[in-house]
């Protein structure tokens, strides 16, 4: 099966409204409709609607970078929800990613909770996934990328994975500038997608599978050649339009 790929842009904390709306209008200028792939943004919440109405007529799409394990509506300050996510034009949403399980506590219960509240909410939830250096080198990759999924396959079911995306992040690799190599990322790609292919072959086959981890414009065609690595979750090169760019052009 021939699965679209999707080069997302995760802009964590950074930029203004200004910087913001600069790094829209370049992005927008630089793709057209693609068949091969699709570019999604996700800009901080308080930008979201600005970036909603810039993003007009274009074919990029909103995502969030986060979204409350709680659905419906309730005394839950500072809670931002799927429902209000989904209002303001997103279609995906980020979920687990390593920073919000490092430092803000996110249990892998926790992570399956906005995951199935995502799904709730009609967003796509990209899952995210990957080990520290200190499990790396203690030959724990497997065996921790495998207990991530598996509490998300356990709580939600391995049928909603076919609304799912999955992105392969090694901590070690994130802002650090230095990439998986495109063996080692396939290596755990190919892992992820038997681990779903053993429960349900369909949905395996169709999902799409995101490397994350210092994805540069000079390094994405090379990763992105590989069998099961389906585009890219880009945190610092998403915020440079032309490198952001460049990053896009090689998944079509
Ligand atoms: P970098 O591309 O800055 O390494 O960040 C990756 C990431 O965490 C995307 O979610």
């Amino acid at each position: 099966m021939t699965r679209k790929r999707l080069i997302a842009g995760n802009w964590k904390m950074h930029g203004s409204f200004a910087e913001s709306r600069q790094l829209v209008a370049a992005l927008r200028d630089g793709v057209g409709a693609e068949d091969r792939a699709l570019m999604l943004l996700c800009p901080p919440y308080v930008y979201l609607n600005a970036v909603r109405d810039w993003l007009q007529g274009s074919n990029i799409a909103l995502g969030a970078q986060d979204l409350s394990d709680r659905s419906g509506t309730g005394a839950f300050t500072g809670e931002v929800s799927g429902a209000m996510l989904r209002d303001l034009g997103c279609t995906h949403v980020i979920v687990g990613h390593s920073e919000r399980r490092a430092l803000y506590d996110e249990s892998d219960a926790v992570v399956a909770s906005k995951f199935k509240a995502a799904q709730q909410a009609g967003l796509i939830p990209v899952l995210c996934v990957g080990e520290t250096l200190e499990q790396r080198e203690a030959g724990h990759t497997q065996a921790t990328v495998q207990r991530q999924v598996a509490a998300v396959i356990d709580a939600a079911g391995v049928a909603a994975f076919g609304k799912a995306v999955i992105a392969y992040e090694p901590v070690w690799a994130i802002g650090t500038g230095r990439t998986a190599t495109p063996e080692q990322a396939e290596e755990v790609h190919a892992l992820i997608r038997a681990m779903i292919a053993e429960r349900d072959a369909t949905i395996a086959s169709g999902l799409p599978i995101l490397y994350g981890g210092s994805v540069k414009g000079a390094n994405a065609r090379s990763l992105f050649a590989m069998k099961d690595i389906d585009g890219g979750l880009v945190g610092g090169a998403s915020l440079v339009a032309t490198e952001f760019l460049e990053i896009f052009r090689a998944g079509i």
